[in-house]
């Protein structure tokens, strides 16, 4: 008998194509998953300055995917686009034969205060994060109940727990999320699927790596200095915060957790949400 924990399941994981999506999707292929990683990898929202992905980025997941032993396929959407997740999903259960595991993940951040906010400000990341995350959801779900059971698995933030100031829309987002997972775990567990979040720290990905984010971490959102200073600054702050001194825990670092929780193993634990945070999660209410 095999010791992989995934052996013959087959998973969807969004925002594939690099961070905790890619470590994540890795892991399930060390496990015995075949991964469909799905990403926009392009421009999401001109309200970001992060990075965009690149379809370059996708496959190399899928050549680490493959290397660490699983079978890897990949769709370019927008989860913003049901239509788009709908075939997606549709395709995989095709192909595969089966969808057991959704690992919802895709997400973007950005900073701005609430006062300054266009209308983009606020809309793209609840339609991104919540929407998307939902869509995902909506798209995948009835496969698994078609499966006979499945796992959920959502990312959250300990965004999603505490306020954020100048990131009332990722905020709101990330606590969204929560009560989603909550409402589909009460839904979908007479199917025999489970639905859970991972509450990742700060995590050393695009995401977390760039002006306006070292900025928003030192209190100084309009800071100037140049970026060494700023991010060393942000890079002392967010360590001195961190109970295991931490400033940004790799992404490798949530992937067991997520493993975890889509394996059989935690067949009985839903509608939770599960920490990874270097110690910040002494630092929230819930
Ligand atoms: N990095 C952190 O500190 C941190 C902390 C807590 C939660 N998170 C959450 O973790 C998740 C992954 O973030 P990450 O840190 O790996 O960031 P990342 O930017 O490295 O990866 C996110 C991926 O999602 C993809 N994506 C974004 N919007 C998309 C869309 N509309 N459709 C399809 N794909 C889309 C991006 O192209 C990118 O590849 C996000 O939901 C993020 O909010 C991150």
């Amino acid at each position: 008998m095999s010791s992989k924990r995934l052996e013959g399941k087959v998973a969807i994981v969004t925002g594939a194509a690099r961070g905790i999506g890619r470590a994540t999707a890795v892991a399930f292929a060390r496990e015995g998953a075949a991964v469909v990683g799905i990403d926009i990898a392009g421009p999401v929202s001109k309200t970001l300055e992060v990075v965009p992905a690149t379809v370059e980025e996708l496959d190399e997941t899928g050549r680490l995917v493959v290397a660490a032993g699983g079978k890897w396929n990949s769709r370019r959407l927008d989860q913003r686009d049901m239509g788009a997740l709908r075939q997606a999903a549709a395709w995989t259960a095709e192909t595969f034969g089966k969808i057991d595991i959704l690992f919802a993940n895709a997400g973007i951040q950005a900073f701005k205060p609430l006062l300054d906010m266009e209308d983009a400000d606020w809309h793209d990341q609840i339609e991104v994060n919540l929407n998307g995350t939902c869509n995902a959801i909506r798209a995948v779900a009835p496969y698994l109940v078609k499966n006979g059971g499945g796992r959920i698995i959502i990312t959250s933030s300990t965004q999603g727990q505490h306020g954020t100031k100048y990131g009332a829309a990722y905020s709101a987002s990330k606590w969204g999320l929560i009560g989603l997972m909550k409402s589909a775990a009460l839904e979908l567990g007479q199917y025999g699927i489970t639905v859970n979040a991972v509450i990742p720290g700060l995590i050393d990905t695009p995401l977390t790596r760039h002006r306006r984010r070292y900025a928003q971490a030192i209190d100084d959102l309009n800071n100037d200095e140049p970026l060494d200073k700023l991010e060393a600054a942000a890079k002392q702050k967010l360590a001195a915060k961190s109970p295991l001194g931490l400033p940004w825990l790799p992404p490798e670092s949530i992937a067991p957790a997520v493993v975890f929780l889509a394996s059989d193993d935690a067949y009985l634990v839903s509608g939770a949400a599960y920490d990874v945070t270097g110690g910040d999660s002494a630092n929230n209410m819930a």
